[in-house]
């Protein structure tokens, strides 16, 4: 069999380990591998190229994505995937595997549905907001990352007795906000699919507790939450109560990186077994973990609703902070 692997969507830490499983597993079962490099990008242009074991030596413990990602309205056409499915056809590639997020398995799902090309997908996005799966590659990561930061600020806020406002990514899920929130004891949290999150309700959590005695608060505030982005409400914060407060945007510190352990590991179990699946004639499906095992979901589940984060734990936040 000859297959093709791309990374697409925002790059996150273990991609390579997941890379380098794929290239390797294949070679273990005389399967012929290529990069395509910039995602549906590269598909769409034929940009890619064969890989061996060797070319993948020593990005285990890189992030990022030594195929380079990219993102690609084009295959939102239609006639764009069907061009694309073309040119796999001629260059006798008889099935990709595509480590991204919802997105780029939204297009895995359309070509596959559209021109039975054989697909499998590997989560891969900090965002951790897949249908099927507990955990995405790069969350662990961005996690660590995001709450080391966040431990650095808390000396300085706790020193002066300052209000910080931290965003971390996330325009459309809270799970990175969330977990961060909890793992370094942050006094609130404001995520886009949280019900009770409103302006007042963060004046008057802070509120309490200022009379319980708090002289210094984290808020981490996700990318896309609807009370608006940390600028946003610090600004509103300052005009309305003249608070010395200050504001730090996380940014892509957060997808970059070495991948973490679990990362790693995942990157290389899915990566293995998404060829070994594609080798016994697997159609269409993307590979996940639920309850610490490894699964594989029909491809078609991403057009399912996301995950969302757990309401107690947004809840466990006020509560942790008393
Ligand atoms: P992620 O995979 O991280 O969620 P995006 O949502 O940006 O990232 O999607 C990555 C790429 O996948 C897009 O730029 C586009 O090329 C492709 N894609 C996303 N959604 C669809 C869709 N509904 N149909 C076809 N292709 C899609
Ligand atoms: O999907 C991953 C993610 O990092 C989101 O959390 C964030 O909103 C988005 O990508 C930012 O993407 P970029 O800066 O690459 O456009």
């Amino acid at each position: 069999m000859r297959l093709g692997v791309l990374t697409s969507g925002g790059d996150a830490p273990g991609m390579n380990a997941a890379i380098r499983a794929v290239v390797r597993q294949a070679d273990a079962l005389n399967h012929e591998v290529y990069g395509i490099y910039r995602g549906y990008q590269g598909l769409l242009e034929g940009d890619w190229a064969p890989m061996v074991s060797r070319s993948c030596a020593n990005i285990l413990q890189r992030g990022g994505t030594i195929l380079h990602t990219d993102r690609c309205p084009e295959f939102f056409r239609p006639e764009c995937r069907a061009e694309a499915a073309e040119r796999l056809r001629k260059a006798g590639i008889e099935a990709l595997v595509i480590i991204g997020g919802d997105g780029s398995f939204r297009g895995a799902e359309a070509l596959h549905r559209e021109h039975g090309i054989r697909c499998a997908g590997i989560p891969g996005t900090i965002d951790n907001d897949l249908p099927g799966t507990d955990r995405t590659l790069g969350f662990d990561t961005a996690l660590n990352t995001a709450v080391e930061a966040i431990d650095r600020i808390r000396d300085t806020a706790s020193s002066h007795g300052r209000l910080f406002l931290v965003e971390v990514m996330g325009r459309s899920s809270g799970m990175l906000a969330v977990h961060t929130a909890i793992a370094c004891g942050a006094e609130a949290v404001l995520y886009p699919e949280s019900p009770d999150d409103t302006y007042e309700a963060l004046v008057s959590q802070l509120h309490a507790n200022w009379i319980r005695g708090k002289r210094s608060s984290i808020v981490v505030v996700a990318e896309g939450d609807g009370v608006g982005s940390a600028m946003a409400v610090g600004d509103r914060l300052k005009r309305d109560y003249g608070m010395d407060l200050r504001v730090v945007v996380l940014g892509h510190v957060q997808r970059g990186g070495s991948p973490s352990a679990m990362d790693r590991i995942w990157g290389s179990r899915w990566g293995a077994e998404a060829v070994r699946r594609l080798g016994a004639g697997e159609r269409a499906f993307y590979l996940g973990e639920v309850a610490g095992a490894l699964v594989a979901q029909p491809m078609a589940k991403v057009l399912e609703p996301r995950p969302v984060p757990p309401r107690e734990l947004g809840a466990l936040v006020g509560v942790l902070a008393r």
